[in-house]
């Protein structure tokens, strides 16, 4: 904490003094050409699902550039590209953003039916994963390589909301580049939650920030940007804002409400399955990356504690409470009378997922698409679960993607609910925008978790309704409703994330070994017990 008194103003941190030279020689160090070598999980995920059903359209292509070539590819073997492939990569070329000449990233949203523009004329870094992706199946890596650098050099700089100091680790959620015409000069200005709706730090952005610089590195093969020191302190301070020890009783991270895609209060505040997942899956790849020893968080507690099936809410049904010692079998004192009703029925005899949110006497049993996506993908859940998880999708399809995919979460909030929890929020009234409306982004998560498990019928499904709207509502940022039929009420349009999570689905569909950029196999080696590291390096 900062002395009193220093500076009573908003972190407006500017990079418009910082030179450019450490982007400029990054980017300038020769790139090493390596053969790109399919990797186990690359090969598995293949031959999954090339051994799984219809195959059509999938073939292997050699890395660079795709068929989907913009904006007038020619189809190349089999894949007929949708003409809607032509537009998004129009509209997502649109939304990019150059600083000093080079490209640093896309705009949150490119709509020009509405002045009221709020904040979506940044770059938002969970923004610009799915752009980032499809720049990279593209071949064209240099815009994530320069976003990489230059969020990096943000993190570097002093945070502050109001006179207390941020960690030294945390990302901004999102930048703007501004031109000074006097000096002729481009700086950039982030935004690491004090100016955001609930000045709420983004817990995802530094999670998202390491999951994008692996998939960069497994795209291109170029081990020389995640080898950096600049890139190594930049990993280590963001887990070092994850792994220092406190009063934790669980190896889950205690969150905000708001800290993630959710950015706003909807009851998410504790250990919500989006960060769990996202901090799971960032570990993994920061493990992956850092040179000397690093720490693991194992999935022992996720894996038992989050997971609901049939059987699994049974058990929690018939729960005694207030057990105590370490026989407890209802660990956390769960109440069985705090199970909603919904549950019962939606829980199919097959199918299970990751539950919302596990903390004392507090599980949530909403559904959320993204941390569930995720589980799957940083083999969070195992094969098994994994598997679970689709059975789950194919079961309750009309109310987890109806006929726009995905819900964020299931149900929604309602009432008193709603108003207890969201604290009458107007923006998140029930079926809309976080609270249980349907996000076109997540269509990239859901179809790289169907070609993890070797099930792409599932996300053609999800591509096909999405096919027959998304490009004749101009691509908006997500839909209301019990079946995600209309247009959100405050939706954007030309959101770049619904843009570019269509390219990453299409692409993925198209050539499943992409996959290997933003999946992690099981990692069999994984050591039993560990715990909060003591000796985590101080920075
Ligand atoms: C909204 C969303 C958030 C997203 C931002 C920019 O605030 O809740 O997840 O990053 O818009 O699109």
């Amino acid at each position: 904490m900062e002395p009193l008194g220093l500076r009573a103003v908003g972190s407006h941190c500017s990079l418009s003094e910082m030179d450019d030279l450490d982007l400029t020689r990054a980017l300038d160090k020769p790139r090493l050409k390596i053969e790109r070598k399919r990797s186990f999980d690359e090969r598995s995920m293949s031959e999954l699902s090339a051994g799984y059903g219809r195959h059509d359209g999938v073939h292997d292509s050699p890395r660079g550039r795709s068929v989907l070539d913009t904006p007038l590819s020619s189809a190349r073997n089999c894949f007929e590209p949708h003409p809607m492939m032509a537009e998004a990569w129009e509209a997502l070329r649109r939304s990019m953003v150059f600083f000093r000449g080079h490209p640093v990233g896309t705009l949150a949203a490119v709509d020009n039916t509405t002045d009221e523009v709020l904040n979506y004329d940044q770059v938002f870094v969970r923004d610009f994963v799915p752009s980032a992706l499809a720049f990279l199946m593209n071949g064209e890596s240099d815009i994530v390589k320069h976003f990489l650098l230059k969020t990096l050099q943000l993190q570097d700089s002093e945070k502050r909301v109001d006179r207390f100091k941020l960690g030294k680790g945390v990302m901004p959620a999102s930048f703007k580049v501004r031109h000074d015409p006097v000096r002729e000069m481009d700086h950039l200005v982030a935004d690491f939650g004090e100016t955001a709706i609930g000045r709420v730090a983004p817990v995802d952005s530094g999670f998202w920030w390491i999951i994008l610089l692996r998939a960069y590195t497994k795209s291109t093969g170029d081990l020389t940007l995640s080898e950096t020191p600049e890139c190594q302190k930049g990993i280590k301070l963001i887990l070092s804002l994850c792994l220092a020890e406190g009063f934790d009783t669980f190896p889950t991270l205690l969150c905000a409400d708001g800290c993630s895609m959710i950015d706003r209060r909807m009851g998410v505040y504790g250990y919500p399955i989006e960060i769990q997942a996202l901090f799971y899956m960032a570990l993994r790849c920061a493990l992956s990356m850092l040179k000397p020893d690093g720490d693991g968080r194992e999935s022992f507690h996720m894996r038992n504690y989050f997971w609901l099936d049939y059987q699994q809410l049974n058990d929690i049904y018939r729960y005694k409470t207030e057990e105590y010692s370490h026989t407890a079998v209802n660990r956390f004192n769960v109440m069985p009378d705090s199970i909603p009703d919904w549950v019962f029925d939606f829980m199919p005899l097959r199918g299970g997922y990751f539950v919302g949110n596990v903390g004392p006497a507090h599980m949530d049993f909403r559904w959320f698409a993204l941390g569930n996506c995720v589980s799957i993908l940083s083999s969070l859940a195992t094969p098994d679960q994994s598997m679970a998880i689709m059975d789950l999708l194919e079961h309750r399809w009309a109310e987890l993607v109806g006929e726009m995919p995905l819900k964020i979460c299931y149900p929604c909030l309602e009432g008193h609910e709603w108003r207890i929890i969201t604290g009458c929020d107007p923006k998140n009234t029930r079926w809309s925008y976080h609270n249980g409306g349907s996000w076109p982004v997540l269509l990239w998560q859901l179809t790289a978790a169907c070609i993890k498990t070797g099930r792409p019928q599932i996300a053609r499904r999800a591509v096909d309704l999405i096919e027959s709207r998304l490009h004749r509502d101009c691509w908006p940022e997500y839909y209301d409703g019990k079946l995600g039929r209309s247009v959100g009420k405050q939706a954007r349009k030309y959101q770049t994330w619904s843009i570019a999570g269509y390219l990453v689905a299409k692409m993925l569909l198209e050539d499943p070994s992409h996959i290997g950029m933003i999946s992690l196999e099981e990692d069999k080696l994984m050591k039993p017990v560990i715990k909060r590291s003591a000796s985590w390096p101080q920075l």
